[in-house]
C-alpha cells in the first residue's frame, strides 16, 4: 500500500476514482491512478437505481471481485453499503468479506458517531477510508444532496468529524461537497489526506464517480464535474452506425 501520508507530506496530489467492472479497472489500474474506489455509487449509475440505499452486500462483492481481476498497482478501496456496519461487530464482520473478496481497505460513510466501527475494522488490521460531508445512503433523511459546512456548527461537526475519524486510524479521509474554505481548514489541521469530491482545490487529492467524468452517465452530471469525455455519445455514435450497416446488409463479416 502506498504512503499516502507521506504523498501528503509532500505535497503530492492523490488521484482516485469509481470501478465497477474488470475492463474499466484494468483501464484507470493502467492509466496510473492512485486509488480504485468500488462505490456504492454503483446502484446509482450501473444498477438503475435512484439513490446508493438499494444497494447490498451481494452487489458490492460482485462487483468487488471483477474490479479486482483487473488491478494491480493502484489500492483498492470497497464501500460497505448501508445497513451493513450497523453495530462495530457488523462493520468487521462485512469488512473481512471485502477482503476476502479482495478489497485492500473499506470505507463507509460517517463520522464522529461511527468512531467504534472504525476502530473495530483497523484494529482487525484493515485499512480504512473515511467519509464525512454529504452522505449518500444519508440522503432520504437529508432530503437532498446538499453542500455541508455552510453554517458554524455544521462546520464545526465536519472538523470535528475529520478528527474523530483520523484518531480512529483511517488512513484517509473522503470529504463529500464540503465548502471549500472548510474543506481547507480540515486539509491543514489533520495528518491524513483528505480526498474531495466537490469540495474545492484545496484537498490532498480528488476523487470522483468514472462516469461522471467520461461522460458516461448522460442524464445526470453533478454541478462540480467537468467531464473529459463524452463516451455516451460515442456508444450512441457506434450502435447507430452498426444498426445502419446491419439494417442494409452492408458489413457483415463472416469468418
Ligand atoms: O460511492 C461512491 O462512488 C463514493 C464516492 C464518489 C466518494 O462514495
Amino acid at each position: 500500500m502506498k504512503d499516502f501520508r507521506e504523498m501528503k507530506r509532500r505535497g503530492e496530489r492523490i488521484t482516485a476514482l469509481t470501478a465497477y467492472d474488470y475492463p474499466t479497472a484494468r483501464l484507470l489500474d493502467e492509466s496510473g491512478i492512485d486509488i480504485i474506489l468500488v462505490g456504492d455509487s454503483l446502484g446509482m449509475v450501473v444498477l438503475g437505481y435512484q439513490d446508493t440505499t438499494r444497494v447490498t452486500l451481494e452487489e458490492m462483492l460482485h462487483h468487488t471481485r471483477a474490479v479486482v481481476r483487473g488491478v494491480k498497482q493502484a489500492l483498492l478501496v470497497a464501500d460497505m453499503p448501508i445497513h451493513t456496519y450497523d453495530t462495530p461487530r457488523q462493520a468487521v464482520e462485512t469488512a473481512k468479506q471485502f477482503v476476502a473478496a479482495g478489497a485492500q481497505a473499506v470505507k463507509l460513510e460517517g463520522g464522529a458517531s461511527h468512531v467504534a466501527h472504525i476502530e473495530a475494522i483497523t484494529q482487525a488490521g484493515i485499512p480504512f477510508m473515511a467519509h464525512i460531508g454529504m452522505l449518500p445512503q444519508s440522503v432520504r433523511e437529508e432530503g437532498g444532496y446538499r453542500v455541508k459546512g455552510r453554517t458554524q456548527s455544521e462546520a464545526d461537526t465536519l472538523i470535528a468529524d475529520a478528527h474523530a475519524v483520523e484518531r480512529a486510524g483511517a488512513f484517509s479521509v473522503v470529504l463529500e461537497i464540503v465548502i471549500a474554505d472548510i474543506a481547507r481548514q480540515i486539509t491543514n489541521t489533520i495528518g491524513i489526506p483528505t480526498i474531495g469530491i466537490g469540495s474545492g482545490e484545496h484537498c490532498d487529492g480528488q476523487i470522483l464517480v468514472t462516469h461522471d467524468l467520461i461522460g458516461l452517465f448522460p442524464w445526470f452530471t453533478p454541478k462540480f464535474v467537468s467531464p473529459e469525455a463524452r463516451v455516451a455519445d460515442e456508444i450512441r455514435r457506434a450502435v447507430r452506425a452498426f444498426i445502419e450497416r446491419t439494417r442494409m446488409g452492408v458489413g457483415t463479416e463472416s469468418r
